[in-house]
């Protein structure tokens, strides 16, 4: 992990929030190259859940909610976590996670052994408040989402209404969320703040199970073509005493993070809770009405939910490798070439007989089409080195031969072969490898 929150900082994938005032515990900005990661991700994602499929929509609800929308759903009463205070160093810790936590004064002991007595546990809720409007008072509290799907819940029926779907379909939906997590750590894993991509599947009662099977896998499946190393997935199912109060049944994706298998994304089948309670809390009738088989049903819900910092924290660190190139260590992200920041980085071999002005022609000619870089600075290994290190798969150098016949040398990150190609197909080549099945080339492990 240390590798790579040094890698993010020096290459500009993320950085500490309010680093310069001494940074804010668990916020994290992403930088220039980490935006594209993370928007690659998203839009990875929003292709596959929305896109290109028939049978779901997307939406974008707005963060603050009615405040009945969180009592309703159960998260007033129940979204939170069992926290103990110690006597003597005032550090809270998760009471149910002391086995995980490390005493702040004596890093080796877990708190409570450490000579520092515990408090009684006390329920702490995760949710953010703050106040609507000029007047700071009870009546004026909201709440910053700690989940997007209470959006897609709200609308159901606006949705139903206005897309002329019906059961089984689904609405998604990516944005940011918000959780005073007591102990938030491991860098991008568990912060405050973070952005979730969910999506809430629609069904006939009867047909959940089925839904559920098919949402587990294909969610896993969608980490596997997106380049994570299949022994890296796994899917853990929940036992009994671990489902949420809203749960039939729920699995995890789950990654091997250098501190071990966590969760990556859950998908649940939170049965028709959700429709009923807001039924119930907003007097509006959620049932569907099937004109077909004259049926009228609450539908149940599988919900694949996930977090789009995890996802871009997990494909950094599957991608991280370090090998030999040139007599040299390069330390290399076998990104996919879809989730890569950078898609090609262009290289004038000289600086000078007009090659400058020929790699810079070809960066116009690519820019609108594709992320890319320019670079100029340094010895043609270094360039590489740089381009490989955040993880752009081709790399294209102008050289001699460019000035005589118009085409380039193509370079492949993971192979290091290069070929050459006419500039008139340059961008129809890249758009065709971009969009290629990829993964991570056998014989790299
Ligand atoms: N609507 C269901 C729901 O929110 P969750 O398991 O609490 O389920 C879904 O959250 C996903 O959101 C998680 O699998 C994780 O990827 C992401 N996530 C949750 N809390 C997070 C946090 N504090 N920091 C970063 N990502 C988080």
């Amino acid at each position: 992990m240390e590798k790579i929150v040094n890698l993010a900082k020096r290459r500009g994938f993320a950085f500490q929030s309010s680093e310069i005032y001494g940074g804010l515990v668990s916020c994290w900005d992403y930088g220039p190259v980490g935006v594209e990661l993370k928007r690659n991700v998203k839009e990875a994602w929003w292709r596959d859940m929305v896109l290109t499929r028939t049978d779901i929509v997307g939406i974008d609800c707005a963060i603050l909610m009615h405040p009945r929308v969180w009592e309703a759903s159960g998260h007033v009463a129940g979204f939170t976590d069992p926290l103990v205070d110690c006597k003597k160093c005032k550090e809270r810790f998760r009471a149910d996670k002391l086995a995980d936590a490390w005493c702040p004064e004596k890093p080796s002991k877990h708190p409570g052994e450490c000579g520092g007595e515990l408090t009684e546990v006390r329920q702490f809720n995760l949710m953010f408040k703050t106040f609507m409007g000029p007047v700071e008072d009870t009546a004026s509290v909201v709440f910053m989402r700690p989940e997007t799907a209470q959006g897609i819940f709200v609308n159901f029926l606006n949705v139903l209404n206005s897309s002329r779907h019906k059961p089984p379909f689904g609405i998604a939906q990516i944005g940011k969320s918000f959780r005073n997590e007591i102990t938030p750590g491991n860098f991008l894993f568990r912060t405050r703040e973070f952005e979730q991509m969910e999506m809430e599947f629609f069904v006939k009662p009867g047909e959940d199970d089925r839904w559920f099977e098919y949402w587990s896998s294909t969610r896993m499946e969608w980490y596997r073509t997106h380049g994570i190393r299949a022994e890296n997935l796994r899917l853990r199912p929940h036992g009994k005493e671990e489902l949420a109060h809203y749960a039939k049944s729920c699995v995890d994706v789950e990654y091997e993070f250098p501190f071990g298998w966590s969760e990556l994304e859950g998908i649940a089948n939170r049965t028709d809770f959700d429709l009923k309670r807001h039924t119930e809390y907003s007097g509006k009738d959620l049932s569907y009405f099937d004109e077909e088989t004259r049926e009228r049903y609450v539908p149940y819900v599988i919900e694949p939910a996930a977090g789009a910092d995890r996802a871009a924290l997990a494909f950094l660190v599957d991608a991280y490798d370090e090998d030999e190139a040139e007599g040299e260590t390069r330390i290399v992200l076998r990104l996919h070439p879809r989730l890569a920041p950078v898609k090609a980085a262009i290289f004038p071999l000289l600086r000078k007989n007009g090659q400058p002005e020929k790699a810079l022609q070809i960066r116009d000619m690519l820019a609108p089409h594709f992320p890319i870089q320019y670079d100029q600075a340094g010895s043609i290994g270094r360039r590489y080195r740089r381009q490989d290190e955040i993880g752009t798969p081709f790399g294209i150098t102008v050289d001699h031969q460019t000035m005589q016949d118009q085409t380039v040398t193509l370079r492949e990150r993971d192979s290091m072969q290069q070929e050459r190609i006419p500039i008139d197909r340059l961008a129809d080549d890249l758009r065709r490898r971009i969009d290629m099945p990829w993964s991570r080339p056998a014989d790299l492990g």
